[in-house]
């Protein structure tokens, strides 16, 4: 069974795809981190995320970088929103992503693009949703929780910026699959998010 899960920044899509993977006992793959690591890697090497050819030469990057806990900072967010608008490099990104959705047994996937590029043939799709100030309140939080000096305003103002960058681009642009289920976090506790998607798995599948 693939399950793929879809939405944008701090939706809670993460959350909901690892309780998934858990609860139906599936490889999970968190598909930002590519991008994360792509854009990280561009910073590191002193080069520009808005230039394609940089960007497409990081794509280069070795695995230990995935467990990277820059990877999970606004940085590497807002440059892997910006290299993952080159095509080059979501072409780059795509053999990865479609092997481990083709695993024997299935696998759960979550992204911006996993319902309508990589596993168009998924079992079940989830499209989750919640207002940017929620997802900018939950992802200022976050970061105080982690000891990240930042304030609200500047995190809600980066979610709309990514929101924009991710749902304009020509190539494989967020939106819901059309055959996705629409599950909207915003006035949600994460457990009700999480039963609901199993019961959308459960009626899907
Ligand atoms: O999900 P996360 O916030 O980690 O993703 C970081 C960025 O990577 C997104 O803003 C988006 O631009 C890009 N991304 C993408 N396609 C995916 C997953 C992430 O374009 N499947």
């Amino acid at each position: 069974m693939i399950i793929a899960v879809d939405g944008p920044a701090a939706s809670g899509k993460g959350t909901i795809a690892r309780a998934l993977a858990r609860h139906y006992k599936l490889p999970h793959l968190d598909t930002g981190l590519l991008y994360r690591a792509v854009g990280q890697t561009v910073l590191d090497r002193g080069g520009d995320p808005a230039n394609a050819l940089e960007a497409l030469a990081a794509c280069d990057f070795t695995d230990d970088l995935l467990l990277d806990p820059r990877l999970k900072l606004a940085a590497a967010g807002n440059a892997a929103s910006v290299v993952s608008a080159h095509p080059a490099v979501r072409q780059a990104l795509i053999e990865r992503q479609c092997a481990f959705a083709a695993q024997p047994g299935g696998a759960v996937l979550d992204g911006r693009d996993i319902g309508t590029v990589i596993a168009p043939q998924a079992d079940a799709k989830i499209f989750v949703r919640a207002t940017s100030a929620i997802r900018a309140r939950r992802r200022y939080e976050e970061l105080v929780r982690a000891g990240v000096a930042t304030s609200f305003d500047k995190v809600l103002t980066d979610i709309k910026a990514r929101d924009l960058r991710d749902s304009t681009r020509a190539t494989a642009p967020l939106r819901q699959a059309q055959d996705a289920a629409l599950l909207d976090t915003s006035y949600m506790s994460i457990e009700t998010a999480i039963s609901r998607a199993i019961t959308l798995v459960e009626s899907a599948r």
